[in-house]
């Protein structure tokens, strides 16, 4: 890791009063440890008893353990309260961070898995998001998320849910889960009516599969972005692809270590990406459980070398990749003429 340059250290002089956006956040993964103790200790035998045992099972051996981590997590949500609690905790991380814009993956599959109304839980996390919008703090946007391994029937299925009622706050769908279980294209269909229903199309690839899956899923599921995306890098065509396309990857370096993705810290390829032309943001991706920030993340882009120059860009990429503008939609505005507006002639 090398100093910082007098560039990047003034970009962090303003970081804290710059709007700043995330669009790759998961509402499970944003458990707080007081919270998943909470919830786990209701029940015989809890999965999580203590702090102690969430730090434990937080030293991950790969994305195996990783996953089902978060299997164990979600299973200690047993209602949609538990769901607005999780919700609290992610919008109370969002003013700490004072984040203005954040895209929030939300899983109705894993409601309806663990035996809970998609209904329900969607209308308690809505509570949570409009108090937080109401309160000034800051947009959130919902990605509906299905999990890969569980297949194209489980996505049909979150796809169903929206349709019969769709809820205003959902801008996009993504696939997360184990990437390595599906190839993208059993999830054409399924990506064509996202389409479809007017969803932005989004997937995680690239994280723990290869860049022939990043090229897969560009090809044939045509997201407008794609969540992590980093081991294009081990393909020049790959990465020549995403730069041409302008295909941004919503990148998480300290979810790229701490998962396995990457080995080796110093040797993330978040900056040859950028270098190469490739439309990187930065995000948290399960801050709860991961421990970041995003001023980590930022600060761990610095310690690779990236220069303020490079630093503002990467920001700057959350607003331009983001699925809506960054302030929420306020009451009616006053237009500038007369109001209500002459009928026209
Ligand atoms: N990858 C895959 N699935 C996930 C992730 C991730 O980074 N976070 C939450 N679910
Ligand atoms: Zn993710």
């Amino acid at each position: 890791m090398r100093p910082l340059s007098p560039g990047a250290a003034s970009f962090f002089q303003s970081f804290r009063a710059t709007r700043k956006g995330e669009l790759h956040l998961h509402l499970e993964g944003s458990i707080s440890t007081g919270t998943l103790v909470r919830l786990s200790t209701r029940f015989r035998n809890p999965a999580f008893p203590s702090a102690e045992e969430v730090s434990r099972r937080k030293r991950l051996h790969g994305p195996s353990s990783f996953l089902e981590l978060y299997r164990d997590v979600c299973r200690c949500l047993k209602s949609s309260a538990d769901y607005a609690e999780v919700a609290r905790d992610l919008a109370q991380r969002l003013r700490r961070e004072r984040i203005a814009y954040a895209e929030v993956y939300v899983s109705p599959a894993v409601v309806e898995r663990i035996g809970l109304s998609w209904s329900e839980v969607q209308g308690a996390l809505e509570t949570v998001f409009a108090g937080h919008e109401a309160a000034g703090a800051g947009r959130i946007v919902v990605l509906l998320d299905s999990v890969r391994q569980w297949g194209p029937e489980t996505a049909e299925r979150v796809l169903d849910l929206h349709e019969s009622s769709p809820w205003p706050r959902v801008a996009g769908f993504g696939l997360g889960g184990d990437e390595t279980a599906l190839p993208a294209r059993e999830f054409r269909r399924v990506f064509d009516r996202v389409r479809s229903l007017a969803l932005a199309p989004l997937i995680h690839a690239g994280e723990w599969g290869g860049a022939d899956g990043v090229a897969e899923a560009v090809e044939v599921l045509k997201p407008v972005r794609i969540a992590h995306g980093i081991r294009a890098v081990e393909d020049a065509a790959v990465v020549r692809l995403l730069a041409r396309r302008h295909l941004p990857l919503d990148i998480c370096i300290a979810s790229n270590v701490a998962t396995g993705a990457v080995l080796d810290g110093r040797n993330h390829p978040v900056l040859r990406l950028l270098r190469s032309g490739v439309p990187v943001s930065l995000s948290t991706d399960d801050p709860g459980l991961f421990g970041t920030t995003l001023r980590g993340e930022f600060v761990r882009l610095a310690l690779l070398g990236a220069s303020g120059r490079e630093l503002r860009t990467v920001l700057a990429a959350s607003r331009r990749g983001a699925l809506r503008p960054f302030s929420p939609p306020g009451p009616a505005r006053r237009s500038r003429g007369t109001f209500p507006p002459s009928p026209r002639r």
